[in-house]
C-alpha cells in the first residue's frame, strides 16, 4: 500500500478499502506517513466525501488508535451526551445531574473551549477547587458515587483525532461532514457508554450553519453509532441565537445552578428537560412523556441540584457559591450596552455574541491563552422582546483591560430590531433516530 495511490483514488472519488483506511490511520499516528500526504488526502475527501462505509471504517480505526475507556465497573446503564458546540451552551452540567438523579450513569469526558464557543471543562474549572483531572479508577469511583462526572479527555484517547484535527484546522478541511462525524464518533465510541445522545447545533454560532447540513451530520453520526452497536440518537437544536441568558464561564455556572434550583424556566429549562428525557428513554427508563415527568421531578425535588453539588465536591470543588454567587469571584468591570432605537428583537447573532465574550476574556484565542472566568455577557433582553431606545440590551463583564466602547459596539450590532413581532422559535428543530 502507498499513500500516492490512496490520494489518487480519493481524488477520483474511488472508494478506499478498509485495509487502506486502517493503514493510513496507523501510519499517520506512528509518524511513517507525513503531514503533506495526509493533507492532500484530507483535501481530496473534503471535495469527494467519504461513503458511509468508509466513514464507519475511519471512525473505528481512529477509535482504536489509542486507549479506550472500560466502563464495565460502572453500576448502571451509561449514557454519554455530546454537543457539537455553541454559545451559552451549559446543558451538560444541567442534564448530567438530572439524568443521574433519575438512575442512569453519566460518565463524560469533555474539552476546553476554543474560539467563540465555550467548553464544559472551562465552566467546571471556574468553580474554586474543582478539578477535572482524574485517574481512570477515580473517574469510575466518581460516577458510581453520584452517577455523574465530567473530566478532561484522557491523553491517550483517540490520538489519531488529535493529529488529524490539528491538520484539518491548518488545511481548511474541518468542514467535511464525514470527517466531523469520524472525529466526534471516534471519541464517543472510545468512551464506551451504552447510549449516546448527540446535540447537533445549527445556526450562526454553530459549526453547521444550515439545518440541512446539521441533519446530514446528525444522521451520519447516528448511523455510525448504531453500526458500532450503540443506542444512539441526535437532536438538532437552534444556535442562531445564544442559549439562555448568559455567556461566559462563571456566568453560565450560575445560570445552570439557577435552572437546577428550579428558579429559571423558559427555553433553556425546556431544552434541558427534553435532552435529559431523551437520555432516560435510551436508557430504558420509560416513554418520552414518563421521562419528561421524571426529569421535571428531579429538578423540582432538588435531587438534581444535590447530584450536581455532590459531584462538584468529590472533584474538590467548593459549593458554597450555590448560596452565594459572589464566591465565584466578580468581574472588575461591568458595562451596559443600550439600544439605540425601538423595536422587537428579531435576531441576536450568536457567533458575534460568542466573539464579544471571547474579546472580554472568557475564551481562548489560542490553545495556550489564559481565560478570565468572570468575563462574559448577560443578555438583559431576549429574542422577541420589545425594546425602547436607551434600554439595556446586554451587561458586559470583564476583569481585563479591554476597549469596552468598541466591544459594546460589536454587541449592539449583533442585535436586529424590527417593527413587527418576530415568529416564535423553538430550541429543538428535529430529532434523528
Ligand atoms: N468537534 C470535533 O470534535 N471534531 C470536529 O471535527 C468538529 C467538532
Amino acid at each position: 500500500m502507498n499513500m500516492y495511490e490512496i490520494i489518487t483514488k480519493a481524488k477520483h472519488a474511488q472508494r478506499l478499502t478498509d485495509e487502506e483506511i486502517c493503514w493510513l490511520v496507523s501510519g499517520y499516528v506512528d509518524g511513517t506517513i507525513p503531514d503533506y500526504q495526509v493533507s492532500a488526502w484530507l483535501m481530496a475527501v473534503n471535495l469527494n466525501p467519504l461513503s458511509d462505509e468508509e466513514t464507519l471504517c475511519l471512525t473505528m480505526a481512529m477509535k482504536d488508535s489509542g486507549g479506550t475507556v472500560d466502563l464495565s465497573g460502572v453500576d448502571n446503564v451509561t449514557v454519554d451526551k455530546h454537543s457539537t458546540g455553541g454559545v451559552g451552551d451549559k446543558t451538560s452540567i444541567i442534564i448530567g445531574p438530572i439524568a443521574a438523579a433519575c438512575g442512569v450513569s453519566v460518565p463524560k469526558m469533555s474539552g476546553k473551549g476554543l474560539g467563540h464557543t465555550g467548553g464544559t471543562i472551562d465552566k467546571l474549572e471556574s468553580i474554586p477547587g474543582c478539578s477535572t483531572h482524574a485517574e481512570f479508577s477515580e473517574f469510575i469511583r466518581y460516577v458510581n458515587n453520584t452517577g455523574f462526572s465530567i473530566v478532561s479527555q484522557s491523553g491517550n484517547l483517540v490520538p489519531a483525532d488529535k493529529k488529524l484535527y490539528a491538520l484539518r484546522d491548518a488545511t481548511a478541511t474541518v468542514d467535511s461532514i464525514p470527517l466531523i462525524c469520524s472525529s466526534i464518533m471516534s471519541k464517543k465510541l472510545a468512551m464506551g457508554a451504552d447510549c449516546i445522545l448527540l446535540d447537533v447545533k445549527t445556526g450562526s454560532g454553530a459549526f453547521m450553519k444550515t439545518a440541512e447540513d446539521a441533519e446530514k451530520l446528525a444522521s451520519l453520526m447516528v448511523r455510525t453509532g448504531k453500526n458500532a452497536g450503540k443506542k444512539c440518537m441526535a437532536v438538532i437544536t437552534d444556535m442562531d441565537i445564544p442559549l439562555g441568558r448568559s455567556v461566559g464561564n462563571t456566568l453560565e455556572v450560575i445560570e445552570a445552578v439557577e435552572v437546577l434550583k428550579g428558579n429559571v424556566k423558559g427555553k433553556l429549562y425546556d431544552l434541558c428537560i427534553e435532552l435529559a428525557a431523551d437520555m432516560l428513554v435510551m436508557a430504558g427508563k420509560g416513554t418520552k412523556d414518563e421521562c419528561i415527568k421524571l426529569s421535571e421531578d428531579a429538578v423540582s425535588s432538588g435531587k438534581a441540584l444535590d447530584v450536581f453539588m455532590r459531584s462538584i465536591v468529590q472533584q474538590g470543588g467548593d459549593v458554597s457559591f450555590v448560596s452565594d454567587y459572589t464566591r465565584l469571584g466578580e468581574a472588575k468591570t461591568r458595562y451596559a450596552v443600550v439600544s439605540s432605537s425601538d423595536g422587537y428583537i428579531s435576531g441576536m447573532d450568536s457567533e458575534e455574541i460568542g466573539l464579544v465574550s471571547l474579546a472580554l476574556g472568557a475564551g481562548r484565542k489560542t490553545k495556550e491563552s489564559a481565560i478570565d472566568y468572570t468575563a462574559g455577557v448577560v443578555l438583559e433582553k431576549e429574542y422577541g422582546d420589545y425594546v425602547r431606545k436607551g434600554d439595556v440590551l446586554f451587561t458586559l463583564y470583564t476583569s481585563s483591560e479591554c476597549d469596552m466602547a468598541e466591544i459594546a459596539g460589536k454587541a449592539a450590532a449583533a442585535v436586529t430590531l424590527s417593527d413587527t413581532e418576530p415568529p416564535e422559535r423553538s430550541c429543538v428543530i428535529k430529532t434523528v433516530e
